[in-house]
């Protein structure tokens, strides 16, 4: 724990002096977790934190790990509740090792199944040694248990813990997309608990995918057309659309029909409404296309403003570039219920995917059973006719890709990779609403990123675990306003925001966080009450301009510093963010870098001062917010020549004689002691030399009395 603590504790990244102007995504500050007031959970002998539910109706996070189940406290997950071990039993793990697998990584139990079931209890699955298991869980009364109902998890959770998978429990059954057999060469995205329905096994549908996340909308609910609730998949696969001699691969989306209850013939049991598109990230000059990490879905409303939010890395990791692109629902709806299909040729010896040109079967391959369907009285996909579901079956990629919002990444930035995502929303002192972005990243922290008006600013960066430690999962509760994290060492709670981190209305205001501004009363940075934000007349925010002018003027501490000739003098200055500039003047003319001065990022050095030197030094932190620079913070010094006559305040001198003072009777007490003990040993041994010594017999009962009474006292002592 306190290892952990101690990895935290690092410093603002090093800028160094004449970097390009603005930095292209850079968090404007780097906090540690325990500075944001966040928590840390970590078991003994307990590895692997990557699966997580929250359960907000019971006040607990289920969290998810190598053979073990935790139920902590949402509002303080170092409280444990509750825990339940889910060991792999030694003749499966047995038979995992004889079928050359690794004893410590791979023939263990990681739990990656965890859903609420309509009943309350809830369904959890393992890898348990490469024999996917699932089981219920209940958790009554502070208790964790399983129900030890044990059956088949093939098809729903991984046989491979390393390999990628998705799910979703909707209406008491359960989806899954995962590699569904022994040898990872399967894959399925299928429905089951009651009756299963999955894909085809044709390699048009499913091409070496890798699952990254499954999200129910709930259109059904609310839609004019009568439409059905679809569950969508987010996934990376070989492509089939490009030049077939380059192994490229493609983000993907595809999404099923809640009522799908699969077709006849070939497509008994196997589904009718899988139409799959690519999903693009364009980031720009960069040639291949970027690979999906995480998706996070966010309705503001009803399911018509959902929103997915998915982060992309490169499929080259030289790149080092990641990226966030939005899409939002009905853009995605419109390319599977209107868009064109691909169809296959054979061009000479191999087949390519072309746009069809063919007549689209009615009713439209691919759709769920809505309003129209019904009244032409196919009731459910059961009744479809042959031609609708052979064209679907036939042809599962849609010709149109799926573009970003706006056409464009909503974040692109340089660093660690991005491995996951969540979204919260905030009302603002304004009473505007903003989505507030938590980006995970593979060095183990967060970023915390608000795109206005088209700019997206990323307003810190919380590391979370070592820099070693990716983040493998985000989960968000509005509810408890607290954001989990897992990675395969521990689990962790931090707040949204952590106003009090900013010191001056500077600093607060232009940090652009919409859950802080600057109360003018209490002089300090507050959290805005997002729902009285007008409660707060005296307080300063402003997201979108980044003005911080009507803050009060700052004043600059003045400090007095003298040195000798010679001297390295060394002046500190905080540039106070990773935007800010520091800019030195000395006697009102810039400060530049030479033989004399080294610009260092939080300081000044003198490397040899002399007497022309002594000036009058300013530093000041310069940030610069839409296109106007603010100083943010400002330090004072007076440089003065000691002046080796007349020492009148000679701090530095005074103390310079006292240590020498000090030396001077340290060396003299050495030596008198030495000469002590000379004496000592002298007299010692002329003593011995005395004929009487050997003689005083008398004495010695004296002695042993002594040693007796001394006895009894201690015995005395130890009675009492
Ligand atoms: C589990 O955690 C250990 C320790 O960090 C790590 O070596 C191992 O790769 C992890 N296993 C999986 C399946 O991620
Ligand atoms: C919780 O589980 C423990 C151990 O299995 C058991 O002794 C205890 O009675 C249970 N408590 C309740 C309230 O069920």
């Amino acid at each position: 724990m306190l290892f952990l603590l101690i990895l935290f504790c690092w410093g603002p990244a090093i800028l160094t002096f004449g970097q390009v102007w603005p930095l292209y995504g850079t968090p404007r500050k780097t906090v540690t977790l325990s500075s944001y007031g966040g928590h840390v959970f970590q078991e003994e002998g307990v590895w692997n934190y990557s699966t997580m539910l929250l359960r907000e109706d019971m006040g607990v996070l289920i969290l998810g790990a190598r053979g073990t189940i935790f139920a902590l406290d949402l509002n303080k997950i170092i409280h444990k509740k509750a825990m339940v071990k889910w060991e792999v039993i030694p003749s499966t793990q047995e038979n995992c090792l004889m079928r050359g697998k690794n004893l410590e990584t791979e023939c263990q139990n990681y739990i990656r199944i965890l859903h609420k079931m309509p009943d309350g209890r809830m369904y959890v699955c393992g890898t348990n040694a490469f024999n996917p298991t699932c089981d219920y869980m209940s958790y009554t009364d502070g208790n964790l248990s399983l129900e030890n109902n044990q059956h088949e998890g093939r098809g729903k959770c991984p046989f491979d813990p390393f390999q990628g998978y998705a799910s979703e429990l909707v209406d008491g059954k359960l989806y899954s997309a995962t590699y569904i057999n022994f040898l990872g060469s399967e894959s399925a995205v299928m429905r089951s608990l009651n009756g299963n329905i999955r894909t085809d096994d044709i390699s048009s549908w499913l091409r070496d995918p890798s699952f990254v996340g499954m999200k129910h909308v709930a259109e059904g609910e609310e839609n004019p057309e009568g439409d059905d609730d679809k569950i969508y998949i987010f996934f990376n696969e070989a492509a089939m659309e490009y030049d077939p001699y380059n192994k490229l691969d493609v983000s993907r989306v595809a999404r099923v029909c809640k009522g799908d209850l699969g077709g006849l013939l070939a497509l008994a049991r196997k589904w009718t409404t899988f139409l799959k598109a690519r999903l693009d990230c364009p980031v720009p000059q960069t040639r291949l296309p970027f690979l999906i990490q995480d998706v996070f879905l966010f309705c503001p409303g009803n399911w018509n403003t959902c929103v997915f939010y998915g982060v992309f890395t490169p499929q080259m990791s030289m790149l080092q570039y990641s990226a966030v692109c939005t899409y939002k629902i009905q853009d995605i709806r419109e390319v599977f219920s209107k868009g064109k299909f691909k169809t296959v040729v054979n061009v000479d010896s191999f087949t390519k995917w072309v746009k069809s040109e063919e007549d689209i079967p009615d009713p439209r391959p691919g759709a769920c059973i809505n309003n129209d369907a019904r009244q032409k009285e196919f009731l459910t996909s059961l009744n479809l006719p042959v031609k609708t579901l052979q064209f679907v079956r036939d042809r599962p990629l849609m010709d149109q890709a799926v573009e970003p919002s706006s056409q464009q990444p909503l974040l692109v930035k340089k660093g660690a990779a991005f491995t996951s995502i969540v979204v919260a929303s905030t009302t603002a002192l304004d009473g505007s609403i903003h989505q507030v972005m938590f980006i995970g990243t593979a060095s183990g922290s967060v970023l915390k990123a608000v795109n206005y008006n088209g700019e997206t600013v990323i307003i810190e960066e919380v590391q979370l675990f070592a820099h070693s430690e990716p983040v493998k999962i985000l989960r968000l509760s509005t509810t408890v306003g607290q954001l989990y994290a897992g990675s395969e060492v521990a689990a962790v709670q931090m707040p949204l925001s952590a106003c009090g981190h900013y010191t001056s209305c500077m600093d607060c205001v232009l940090a652009r966080d919409p859950y802080c501004g600057w109360d003018l009363i209490s002089n300090s940075c507050v959290a805005i009450n997002s729902l009285h934000p007008n409660t707060h007349s005296q307080v300063i925010q402003s997201l979108r301009d980044g003005n911080p002018s009507r803050c009060p003027a700052v004043e600059s501490p003045k400090t007095i510093k003298f040195f000798y000739p010679g001297n390295v003098v060394s002046l500190l200055c905080e540039p106070g963010s990773n935007l800010a500039q520091v800019q030195w003047h000395v006697n009102g003319h810039p400060v530049e870098q030479n033989n004399v001065y080294e610009i260092q990022h939080n300081r000044l050095l003198l490397l040899n001062a002399t007497e022309s030197n002594a000036g009058h030094y300013i530093c000041t932190s310069v940030e610069t917010s839409k296109g106007e620079d603010y100083i943010i913070q400002t330090a004072t010094y007076e440089l003065k020549l000691q002046d080796l006559v007349e020492d009148s305040l000679g701090q530095p001198l005074v103390q310079e004689q006292q240590k020498i003072f000090i030396a001077l009777i340290v060396i003299v007490i050495l030596l008198t002691l030495v000469l002590l003990a000379l004496v000592v040993w002298t007299l010692y041994k002329g003593y011995c030399a005395i004929p009487s010594c050997s003689n005083s017999i008398e004495e010695r009962p004296q002695c042993s009395n002594m040693m007796q009474k001394w006895g009894s006292i201690e015995r005395v002592q130890q009675m009492n």
